[in-house]
């Protein structure tokens, strides 16, 4: 067995963001780059001696290059096993589900989720621990430690690996198993959901559905699933194939990027339902016939009706959303008598509350959903979850959500993204709301009193962890609130997300489009934060 150990020089921009280290795949194919990352990542763990490893991407371009790296410095960093998705294909999910039931020490996740891949796109490389979920801020800022000081990797030299083939070779003295990408986590969702009845439902010749995979991982996973295993007609599942450069789209599935599906559904002879997933597997977006089911309302919904699921069928612990996410779940967790959590935003932070099993649903304003059954969220678990209801209750997803309103009133939503805003500008933007803040507090503007103002910190309730700065909040005396954080994901310039929500009880007033629900509190962004002399932008680059 040839170990090299080669020298290298530290790069100072290896900061894991809010989901892992992403940046252009033009900067991973820098000499050492990607080699340095991995050998941080090894080196700030425990021991990895004799451990199993889990590997695999979501088929964007570099993925299979990176995969033969990472396997070489895996066997000379004296990994037993490691577990990689055949063609190198595994979604975020299947990594995180595969963690769990092979008991593996760890994970390694090769994507930039919903940013574009190809040449010219993003790559990116997460590391997540033994519970399949993504490493927390503690381990992360130890990767990033390391990287500021390496000085050399260690890498096996050897022939590339064929990942076609399924089956097990031997690298070094490392095992290497090419595992079918599909089949553990097809087993999962079998195991949660009434497939008896979704078939019945696919295959009863009244109902149609169409779920786009955006040309990115969950292509596989849907055909297998929703074509093969319940019958729904070879086609329901659109963009199916993994490209690496997602057909040159932006594999982000929301009413913007998915333009392919929102106009099928907004079309003459539309299906009944329709369902789009991420880059790498972990968003979800929820269509029915015209309708759009914002995420925040879809964890809501699913919250109120998990009963009718097999795999929720004893009721839930708790419901955790992200800070930014609208309050219609806490309204749902008050009336089942349950907690209702609030974390910052990004994934990691659910994991402590679903281990000690605080929290059974999570969700994001993202299009990201989904529960303890892994340790990420999940895109089509929500679709299954959906088709669930939908098969029970026998009624529309417009239908469905209407009566959830109904029941809850609604909680009018949508995030304004400025996207590659000059990074010093959109830091003053942040800058100078933080410093009005303290003066905010008990102020009336236009018809909304400020209940309260202040940055968002969070002190986990499970091992006492603090995260400060995790986006400024505006809070009225109705409930309604306004959020302004930066991306954590972005790869050129600043991203400036601005959240808005507002609560409207009365279900005569339940059918406005959101931009005019939400006109005051828009014009209220703009006058505390002047988002317009900030960014130089007159509108934002994404509504969703
Ligand atoms: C974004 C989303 C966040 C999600 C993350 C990873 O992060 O806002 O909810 O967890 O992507 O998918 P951001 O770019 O806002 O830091
Ligand atoms: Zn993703």
């Amino acid at each position: 067995m040839n170990i090299r150990t080669v020298s290298t020089q530290p790069f100072l921009d290896q900061k894991p963001g809010t989901s892992g280290l992403r940046k252009q795949v033009s900067q991973f194919q820098t000499h050492h780059y990607l080699e340095n990352f991995t050998q941080s990542i090894f080196d700030s763990l425990e021991n990895c001696h004799g451990q199993t490893l889990v590997l695999g991407g979501d088929g964007r371009f570099y993925n299979r290059q990176a995969i033969q790296i990472i396997l070489k410095i895996a066997a000379a960093n004296g990994f037993k096993r490691v577990l990689v998705g055949q063609g190198g294909i595994l979604s975020t999910p299947a990594v995180s589900c595969i963690i769990r039931k092979y008991q593996a020490f760890g994970g390694i996740v090769l994507s930039a989720s919903h940013n574009p891949g190809g040449p010219n796109g993003d790559f990116g490389i997460k590391y997540n621990i033994s519970n399949g979920g993504p490493a927390p801020e503690k381990v992360t800022d130890a990767i990033y430690a390391r990287t500021k000081t390496i000085d050399a990797y260690r890498i096996l030299e050897s022939n590339d690996l064929d990942l076609d083939r399924l089956g097990t070779t031997l690298l070094g003295d490392t095992t290497v198993d090419v595992v079918d990408s599909v089949v553990d986590y097809s087993q999962l969702m079998e195991s949660l959901f009434d497939f008896d009845r979704i078939h019945e439902l696919l295959t009863s010749g009244q109902f149609s559905a169409c779920i786009d995979s955006l040309h990115a991982v969950t292509g596989p996973y849907a055909r297998s699933i929703f074509e093969q295993r319940l019958g729904a007609p070879v086609g329901t599942v659109q963009n199916g194939i993994p490209l690496e450069d997602f057909g040159g789209g932006h594999p982000d599935p929301n009413l913007v990027y998915a333009h392919d599906l929102v106009d099928r559904l907004y079309g003459a002879d539309a299906p009944d339902f329709g369902a789009a997933s991420d880059g790498d597997g972990d968003r979800n977006m929820i269509l029915g016939r015209r309708f759009f089911v914002t995420p925040s309302d879809s964890l809501a919904v699913l919250a109120a009706n998990a009963t009718l699921v097999p795999g929720y069928r004893n009721g839930l612990a708790g419901i955790a959303r992200s800070m930014p996410t609208s309050q219609a779940s806490d309204r749902v967790a008050r009336k089942l008598g349950i907690d209702a959590y609030e974390t910052p935003t990004g994934w990691k932070f659910f994991g402590n509350l679903l281990d000690v099993g605080k929290a059974t649903l999570c969700g994001e304003e993202s299009f990201g959903t989904g529960s303890n059954h892994i340790r990420e969220k999940d895109g089509l678990w929500a679709v299954l979850f959906w088709l669930n209801i939908v098969a029970v209750r026998q009624q529309s997803v417009e239908t469905i959500v209407q009566s959830h309103w109904q029941e809850y009133g609604r909680n009018y939503y949508s995030r304004h993204d400025y996207e590659s805003v000059n990074g010093e500008r959109a830091n003053a933007l942040m800058d100078q709301l933080q410093s009005n803040l303290s003066s905010l507090s008990g102020q009336t503007i236009a018809h909304y009193t400020v209940k309260y103002a202040d940055n968002f910190s969070y002190t986990d309730p499970v091992d006492g962890s603090f995260s400060a700065n995790q986006g400024v909040r505006i809070g009225f005396t109705d409930g309604s609130r306004i959020v302004f954080r930066l991306s954590g994901t972005g790869t050129q310039g600043a991203t400036l997300r601005l959240y808005l929500e507002s609560y409207e009880p009365n279900s005569n007033r339940h059918h406005l489009d959101p931009q005019v629900a939400l006109t005051d509190l828009i014009t209220i962004a703009e006058q505390l934060a002047q988002i317009r002399s900030f960014t130089g932008m007159d509108v934002p680059t994404v509504i969703t």
